[in-house]
């Protein structure tokens, strides 16, 4: 079974992940624990992870809604309040067992309360497995902007079950695969070759141990997002504007969705930078379309998204700041772009999307 490192915590993963968990929390001296759910995962995903490790079957459950709009300082009040009332101490430990938004809300409320608490991560869909559970990031929604209270702390330990992956919608699986498409084209030629010709039974498992692995890589290297791990955010600063646009929408989009056409718009502008050839950014338009099938995005307002990139944390001193390929495979950071970059690169994804 696959173990990887990470900053001073170790990433299991496999059909036996949740065995090895019982076993670590049997080692661990906690004195209580609660177990935060969404209205998902509690049935899909709790039972299997209690009749696993028994020694959970007294730890304090708390649900969640399920999606992005729990990334709350209401449902953060929420879980303070839920430990507060179970006299929670310095020694209690949180299990988030979900998808990215139980990893984000639980380590964030887990790392404030007490100022730090112990969690674990369980995740439950393919994004939190190949990604959001790892790297030590957590967070909330505030102010119609993802991700802009939060706080770095590292899980004391990750346990992927891929099995659970069973249950997972369809769309949220390709949620995932937006983010593992992302971690090939910044970090691994190879990898992209492989998913352009992704075939409809791969193996779950190994695409999120090479995304894990392709991921940790760079988090280790620079585990505060000061330099190089800005890497990842490619197709987020685009993508993110555009998730937190249509946040609470009829038209509200998926995490990864977002960042697909994110990913699209901001290799344009690699593409206008000379960054990437045109046949390269052809083939990963060919490629992205197909897999991921984008909505079209020609309804959205223009000057929304730019007041929404300039509050962007990649944004600095009025400057706009993106992460970009460099070749297909590598990725450069604080590369400045303009306003009319933006929207060149925009204007053409919506003639031909
Ligand atoms: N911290 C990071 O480094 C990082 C990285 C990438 C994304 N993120 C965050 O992750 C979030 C998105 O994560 P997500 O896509 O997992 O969303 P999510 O947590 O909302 O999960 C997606 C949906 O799948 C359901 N679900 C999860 N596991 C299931 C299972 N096994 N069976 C059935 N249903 C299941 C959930 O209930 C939910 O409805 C976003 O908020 C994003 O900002 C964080």
């Amino acid at each position: 079974m696959p173990v990887i490192k990470s900053l001073g915590y170790n990433i299991t993963i496999g059909k036996d992940a949740l065995r090895s968990l019982s076993a670590f929390l049997k080692k661990t001296n906690f004195s209580s624990c609660f177990i935060i759910c969404d209205e998902n995962t509690i049935q899909f995903c709790l039972p299997k992870l209690i009749t696993t490790c028994s020694i959970l079957k007294d730890a304090e459950i708390i649900e969640l809604e399920s999606g992005e709009t729990s990334k709350s300082l209401e449902f953060s009040a929420h879980i303070w309040q839920t430990l507060i009332e179970n006299n929670a101490d310095k020694n209690s430990l949180i299990i988030n067992l979900g998808g990215g938004v139980v990893s984000d809300l639980g380590g964030f409320c887990a790392s404030t309360y007490k100022r730090g608490i112990d969690f674990i991560n369980v995740p439950t869909s393919l994004l939190a497995m190949a990604d959001a559970s790892v790297g030590g990031k957590t967070g909330i929604d505030f102010a119609g902007l993802k991700n802009s209270i939060g706080t770095f702390a590292q899980p004391k330990a990750v346990f992927v079950d891929p099995e659970f992956l069973k249950t997972l919608p369809a769309r949220h699986y390709k949620n995932g695969l937006a983010e593992i498409f992302k971690m090939a084209l910044i970090s691994d030629k190879k990898f992209w070759e492989e998913l352009k010709n992704l075939k409809p039974d791969h193996k779950a498992e190994q695409l999120v141990t090479k995304s894990i692995t392709l991921k940790n890589k760079i988090v280790v290297k620079d585990p505060l997002d000061k330099g190089t791990r800005k890497i990842l955010n490619f197709g987020h600063t685009i993508g993110h504007a555009i998730e937190s646009l249509l946040l609470g929408t009829n038209e509200e989009l998926l995490h990864g969705e977002a960042i697909v056409i994110g990913m699209l718009t901001e290799s344009h502008i690699a593409f206008q930078k000379k960054f990437i050839t045109k046949k390269e950014l052809d083939e990963i338009t060919f490629t992205l379309k197909k897999v991921f099938e984008p909505k079209k995005i020609g309804q959205l307002n223009f000057s929304a998204i730019f007041a929404l990139l300039k509050n962007d944390k990649k944004t600095s001193k009025n400057k706009l700041k993106f992460s970009l390929i460099h070749k297909t495979g590598t990725c450069k950071f604080d590369v400045e772009v303009n306003e009319s970059q933006i929207k060149k690169a925009i204007d053409l994804y919506n003639t031909s999307a």
